[in-house]
């Protein structure tokens, strides 16, 4: 194979939109985090979620430098403060919860349901009613996350949430228009975060959004991405604000995009299928999928809808994988999973919660053949920055994380790609 297959790379569209409303911003000189791009994007990302044939939505989307900063703009304007403790998924990657921290509160960790991999919602509750007992506080907002883009159970948690009296921050980064019986994620809560990373469903490179709800909390979030301030000639602040709004390139970006965004959550749908069909005979590798529910038996109307914005896998510890003898013996060197930045050199090969020797020996493998996999999220009440923070488990995503995997599933993921892949997995193991 000559060109490598990643997870999910960044793909502009075929008509080059993207270049032209860059373009513009440079021939307006609208290059600062504000203007018709910026604009012009938040307007598409409201129709695209607002859209509904059934309801009338009225969601007001503020555009961000990045999902990271959309959480972290949420937690804020649910006014969580030092002291306060927030119940966020587990199973997720690190920016569902180190906002929790930026904060001064603690993350109450959240474990996973076994069909969505997504928030256990009798463990969410378990999880309010012990915190009201041993605090004599409630917690300040719950986080689910629409895990690889699956929808969590969307009426379960606000049903709780709703009980309890406590803001939902939809962590929609990887679901990006995912569906719960026909309505877009992130515009159920009182908050919704979207992604636009390099690697998401659509991209500006780097950037996110926050959903909000009306026009007052639309505009408190604004004054928050702007550094807060007062309407004086000179900068007053009352409150700490942050540079958190998205570039005019970057929004530029993410217009191109949105032109093509429905014709890329249909190429990760059908990528998974694909999946779902060849890997279908290969004894002990199961493709994780949503579950097949429809809203009252209604075929065109799916209960659980997801983007499938990474295709992921499990894989039983019975199976042999070729080359399953050298797993963890030597300490990663790079980025696996190709994280920006600089990655600290690990002092050993191991930890005590990490994925199969079949799975990493699995990863290894595809990887030399030119196939870029994936462990699934550790769960964040297994990392060791967490270790002190309260957790309400039943061991769902520690199991899933010791046999999951993602595989590719971006838009330049042909269909010869996925049989190559299915292929690869099948010659890792040993007959
Ligand atoms: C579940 C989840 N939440 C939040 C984020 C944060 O988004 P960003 O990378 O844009 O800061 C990401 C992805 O990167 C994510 O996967």
């Amino acid at each position: 194979m000559a060109n490598r297959i990643y997870l999910c790379l960044a793909h502009m569209s075929e008509a080059g939109l993207e270049q032209k409303y860059i373009k513009e911003a440079f021939d307006t000189n609208w290059v600062v985090p504000l203007g018709p791009n910026v604009n012009g994007f938040e307007k598409d990302l409201e129709e695209f979620v607002n859209h509904n044939d059934n309801l009338n939505l009225n969601k007001r989307v503020v555009a961000l430098s990045a999902g990271t900063a959309a959480v972290h703009l949420a937690l804020i304007a649910c006014g969580v403060k030092p002291g306060d403790e927030v119940c966020v998924q587990s199973f997720t990657f690190c920016a569902s919860s180190h906002p929790i921290t930026y904060l001064g509160a603690t993350p109450i960790f959240i474990d996973s349901e076994k069909d969505t991999w997504n928030m256990a919602p009798e463990l969410l509750e378990e999880a309010i009613k012990d915190r009201i007992a041993k605090t004599g506080k409630k917690p300040k907002a719950i986080v689910p996350v629409a895990l690889y883009g699956m929808p969590y159970n969307v009426d379960r948690i606000m049903e709780i949430a709703n009980k309890y009296d406590i803001p939902v921050v939809e962590d929609a980064a990887e679901g990006f228009g995912s569906r719960w019986k026909g309505q877009v994620l992130g515009t159920f809560g009182k908050y919704g975060v979207l992604s636009f990373n390099g690697n998401k469903m659509i991209t500006t490179s780097g950037g996110g959004a926050l959903i909000t709800n009306n026009e007052d909390e639309w505009r408190e979030v604004m004054m928050y991405a702007t550094q807060y301030r007062e309407s004086y000639p000179y900068y007053q602040h009352e409150k700490i604000g942050y540079n958190y709004r998205m570039s005019n390139i970057c929004a530029g970006i993410g217009r191109g995009q949105m032109t093509v965004a429905n014709d890329h959550i249909a190429h990760h749908k059908h990528v998974q299928r694909l999946y779902e069909q060849l890997l279908a005979d290969v004894k002990g590798v199961t493709v994780h999928k949503q579950p097949n529910l429809n809203v009252n038996d209604n075929l065109n109307t799916p209960v659980y809808d997801s983007n499938y914005w990474l295709c992921t896998i499990t894989i039983d510890p019975e199976v042999r994988i070729k080359g399953q003898e050298n797993a963890y013996k030597t300490i990663v060197q790079g980025a696996v999973g190709g994280a920006a930045g600089v990655i600290h050199v690990a002092d050993s090969a191991t930890t005590d919660c990490q994925p199969n020797d079949n799975v990493e020996a699995l990863r290894v493998f595809m990887d030399a053949a030119g196939i870029e996999a994936r462990p699934v999220w550790k769960p964040m009440h297994k990392q060791p920055v967490y270790k002190n923070c309260p957790a309400y488990t039943n061991g769902v995503s520690e199991a899933i994380f010791k046999v999951g995997m993602c595989l590719p599933a971006g838009p330049y993921v042909k269909d010869e790609d996925v049989k190559y892949i299915v292929d690869t997995i099948k010659s890792a193991i040993v007959e």
